[in-house]
């Protein structure tokens, strides 16, 4: 475990990587992704943030705190239902029209729902779309600002802080229906919750491979009292609320919770592949230190013993995943 007073100290440091850092939350309109903005805007020096998220009413009360917060700092609001392609491609345009680089990405948009298969009017689930495929055609279409922040270090022969952060569930990776990765026709929450972390940590791994002056986390955040209950019925949300209140001893606070994800996401322990793996560098999510790609628990620290991601990688699945990922987008965006 990382203690609170360590990860302190390293987002303090946040600000020797000079004035305007760029964040982007999408999800950053409630819950962890407020929580970890705000983490942003606290440590940052004159920071550039845009919040995703569809809620206007709790993005304006979050703009006037994060102004108060850090005054040097500029916060934008981006509104969309990011469950479809077509509204990540355009909340993209409208921060790529602003920014040439982007030095944090944060992507924790999801829902709790109890539903089954939801389509979107794009034919995919509409929580396998927000917990994985928006998440990683937000990090697809920003990746060249990813890497324009990697070679925009301060100082001669710096790199400049270049990181994504999904947020879902680092340590439950499981075993995929190769012939149905996108669950057409072998949907179950359980097999939704299965895919989406898996191919998050198998396409984050590919991708550090291909982007290695960019850090890929995949991070669990343990239990963290937040509105994720909202979207369902009453009774529900009762069951939800009680299961929160019995585990209250083991919930995160969410200002800690916050904290505990700028680490994840700044921390120079999570280092991108191809920077020097001195000392302190963790170990990436297939077993290598340094390797670009890390899996990282509510504690901080690194998950291990992935057999599931080692079998994966081994007989070529983590590719076929990620071209699968990039086979829905062309079907979907052309
Ligand atoms: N909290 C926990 O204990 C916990 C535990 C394990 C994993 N997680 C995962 O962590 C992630 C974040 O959860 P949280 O607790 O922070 O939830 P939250 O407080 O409900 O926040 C979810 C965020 O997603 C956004 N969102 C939802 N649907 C959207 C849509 N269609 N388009 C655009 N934005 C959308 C919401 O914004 P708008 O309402 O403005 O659209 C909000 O900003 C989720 O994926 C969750 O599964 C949470």
């Amino acid at each position: 475990m990382v203690s609170l007073d360590n990860i302190q100290a390293s987002n303090t440091a946040l600000k020797n990587y000079g004035p305007n850092l760029v964040g982007v939350f999408v999800g950053g309109t409630s819950g962890i992704g407020e929580s970890t903005a705000r983490a942003f805007v606290k440590y940052a020096a004159s920071p550039r943030v845009y919040l995703v998220g569809r809620s206007e009413t709790r993005a304006s009360q979050i703009i006037e705190d994060l102004r108060a917060l850090n005054p040097d700092g500029q916060i934008n609001f981006i509104k969309g239902d990011v469950s479809r392609l077509q509204e990540v491609d355009e909340a993209c345009k409208e921060i790529q029209a602003k920014e040439e680089k982007i030095n944090l990405l944060v992507l924790s948009a999801g829902i709790l729902t109890m539903k089954g298969r939801d389509e979107t009017d794009e034919g995919l689930d509409k929580k396998l779309s927000l917990h994985y495929y928006s998440r990683m055609r937000f990090l697809y279409n920003l990746l060249p600002q990813l890497t324009n922040a990697a070679n925009a270090g301060t100082a001669p022969g710096q790199r400049g802080l270049s990181s994504v952060l999904s947020v879902l569930d680092a340590r439950g990776n499981a075993p995929l229906i190769l012939n149905d990765l996108s669950l057409k026709e072998n949907y179950s929450l359980r097999n939704c919750a299965n895919h989406a972390i898996t191919m998050t940590s198998l396409s984050m791994e590919e991708l550090a491979a291909s982007h290695p002056a960019t850090s890929f986390v995949h991070a669990y955040p343990g239990l963290v009292k937040t509105s994720l209950v909202r979207d369902n019925g009453s009774l529900m949300k009762l069951a939800l609320n009680a299961m929160f209140f019995l585990l209250t001893p083991m919930n995160v606070p969410l200002e800690e919770s916050g904290e505990r994800h700028l680490y994840a996401g700044t921390n120079p322990s999570f280092a991108p592949r191809d920077s020097t793996r001195g000392e302190g560098v963790a170990i990436g999510s297939d077993g290598v230190q340094g390797s670009g790609s890390y899996l990282v628990g509510s504690d901080s620290a690194t998950v291990s013993n992935q057999k599931v991601l080692e079998g994966y990688r081994a007989d070529g699945t983590r590719a076929s995943v990620w071209k699968h990922t990039l086979d829905i987008f062309k079907g979907i965006r052309g």
